[in-house]
């Protein structure tokens, strides 16, 4: 039953009015300013973003497509100046290229989207908007400007040279036919949700990497039963085409070099990235990190998949505040752990370590490097719990505890619901809190409960538990990313929220999680039509939310006679430019209080 949550709220904005149009609404006296758009100059010998002559070599010098993690690395400790880290999950073709889509529109109400087959031009771009971006920015008057030429300022893309490091690095599955060593790859997909260690390096998490790959397996490869419990290759890009390695019958252990976690070191701007190994493979929603009162560090890891799982993994080294460079070698050794969440609200971290219970060469590893190159399978054997795709998952500092976003899974049956996952037919997605074992980071046990089942409250069927305090514009369906900021509150961002799912659009919600006001949800900032929520990430001073809007335009289903599918022509919404010849462009807002101050 939900609580009445009339206690004292952690928040006292003035809340949005959910809804949908074409652009976005921020709390009143609040100021959301576009920082970066997609095609932004960040260098100056970047050419000004021009749409329609769109090249690789400007892509590589522009800000990226779908931003997605957004993080702030401060430079000398000035919280007014720093590096903000940005992902570029994906790109759109249908909306970054004009006059490739043909959309058909059947009478019978469903549409269906085609577009005419790639050139390498078109590939080429797709691949320089995809990565991650380091920019230099600073706050001056209030407002964050971005500093263009910033020495530290750099895209990473589908063509940065990575080092793979750890248990996997050099493994034979990892060698193709470009790399005997199996230690040296090009690029990192599908960059969703990440995080920044407390050493200030940037963390890529590589998610969907199934449908960059096309093609066949040769007949009995041993790699058969490992792609297709990932579903590669699925082929939703044409890179293949035009470069062999996405092509699994030419190349067909490429795609064992993706699915990791990646490490940036942002303070050289000519360092290797690295493919960390011991965080395991499978669809990397992001890693956000703490330290744990021993000292380990802790990254928190969901694999969004339906059923599939909540990992963590806890570094074998200390962390050194005074040492930065000795914190650079962390990640490579430690302990990968899966979560089992039982009946009685106590929970066990399985280690999925080699060698350990069914983790033997009877199942077919070999070794760790097998172990993590197959982490699903692994963690299928140990007997993890099943979840509704875990998405983003953020400690809380303040209290040791940590949030969990699981968004969705329409396909859970009554009759496979477990206690952690209770719903059949999770259309609107639900949050777990865990507790550590003595508020210990790198405990092996603890106790968890469902912080909030979403979704409208008002129809009893959904069986919603957001408190009653909650307004008809507080509640939300699908959280995805999330911030717990320096007081340790939470903020969730949606996924999924549309005309037909919620009547509203994606935004930020703000979530009470204190007895009181526990499951008190109250809207701060929604996205214009056609749009998801990404970021968002509240500075340690409090006084800047950025968040990212992504895929702005590209419709989920119908509103005032839009389309499901919006044209490059013909967008929903051209925000953030409302300018003829310019499509709806992802971008990067900074939040603030009107005339500063603490947000919230
Ligand atoms: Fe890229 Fe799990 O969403
Ligand atoms: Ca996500
Ligand atoms: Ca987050
Ligand atoms: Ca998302």
């Amino acid at each position: 039953a939900a609580a009445d949550g009339t206690g004292k709220s952690a928040f006292d904005f003035p809340e949005v009015e959910a809804g949908i149009d074409t652009t976005h609404h921020v709390a009143d006296g609040y100021d959301a300013d576009i920082l970066l758009r997609w095609g932004d100059p960040l260098f100056t010998d970047a050419p000004a973003f021009d749409v329609r002559a769109q090249t690789p070599a400007a892509q590589e010098r522009q800000f990226g497509y779908n931003n997605d993690f957004v993080g702030f690395i401060p430079l000398e400790g000035d919280a007014n100046h720093g590096l903000l880290v940005v992902n570029h999950e994906y790109t759109d073709a249908h909306m970054m290229f004009p006059g490739i889509v043909e959309i058909v529109d059947d009478e019978g109400g469903e549409k269906v989207i085609s577009l005419t087959p790639a050139d390498q031009n078109r590939v080429d771009v797709e691949m320089a908007a995809h990565g991650g971006t380091i920019v230099e920015i600073r706050k001056t008057g209030g407002k964050w400007q971005v500093v263009t030429d910033g020495a530290l300022n750099r895209r990473i893309t589908v063509g940065t040279e990575m080092e793979v490091t750890g248990p996997a690095a050099g493994s034979p599955r990892l060698v193709t036919a470009a790399d005997p060593t199996g230690r040296k790859v090009f690029g990192t997909i599908n960059n969703c949700a990440g995080g920044v260690t407390p050493w200030g390096t940037y963390i890529m998490a590589e998610e969907n990497i199934h449908g960059y790959f096309m093609g066949e397996l040769p007949a009995g490869h041993r790699e058969a039963q490992n792609y297709e419990r990932l579903g590669i290759p699925e082929g939703s890009y044409e890179w293949g085409k035009f470069h062999d390695r996405f092509d699994v019958s030419k190349d067909p252990n490429e795609a064992n070099r993706f699915g990791w976690v990646v490490e940036v070191d942002v303070l050289d701007p000519t360092s290797v990235p690295r493919k960390r190994t011991a965080l395991g493979r499978f669809k990397h929603e992001g890693a956000e990190s703490i330290v744990a009162p021993g000292g380990q560090v802790v990254f928190y890891l969901g694999d969004d998949e339906r059923f599939d799982y909540v990992y963590k993994f806890v570094s074998a080294g200390k962390f050194n505040a005074d040492d930065r460079a000795a914190n650079l070698n962390l990640l490579d050794e430690g302990t990968l752990y899966v979560a089992r969440f039982d009946a009685d609200g106590t929970m066990v971290w399985l280690p999925l370590t080699f060698g350990e219970g069914p983790l033997t060469t009877a199942n077919g590893f070999e070794n760790q490097a097998d172990v993590l190159i197959e982490t699903r399978r692994a963690a299928d054997l140990l007997g993890a719990t099943p979840m509704d795709r875990p998405e983003d998952i953020e400690p809380n500092a303040s209290n040791g505890h940590v949030y969990v976003m699981l968004t969705n899974n329409t396909k859970r049956k009554a009759d496979d619901v477990n206690p952690a996952n209770p719903r059949a037919d999770n259309a609107f997605g639900h949050i777990i809190e865990i507790i550590e074992a003595e508020g210990d980071f790198a405990a092996t046990t603890g106790t968890w409960e469902i912080l909030l089942k979403c979704g409208d409250p008002s129809i009893a069927e959904v069986g919603a538990t957001f408190s009653t305090a909650t307004t008809v514009n507080g509640w939300f369906g699908m959280p995805d990313n999330c911030s717990v900021d320096s007081d340790g509150r939470l903020w969730v961002a949606t996924d999924g929220n549309s005309p037909s799912a919620t009547g509203r659009t994606d935004g930020v919600w703000a979530v009470d999680t204190a007895e009181g006001a526990r499951g008190t949800s109250r809207l701060f900032f929604r996205v214009p039509v056609g749009a998801e929520m990404c970021g968002p990430r509240m500075l340690d001073d409090m006084e800047t939310m950025f968040v990212a809007v992504q895929h702005p335009g590209d419709g989920g289903d119908d509103w005032e006679g839009f389309g499901r599918l919006s044209h490059f022509d013909d967008p929903s919404t051209r925000w953030p430019d409302f300018a003829d010849g310019t499509p709806p462009r992802p971008s990067v807002m900074a939040i603030t209080r009107t005339g500063g101050g603490r947000i919230g």
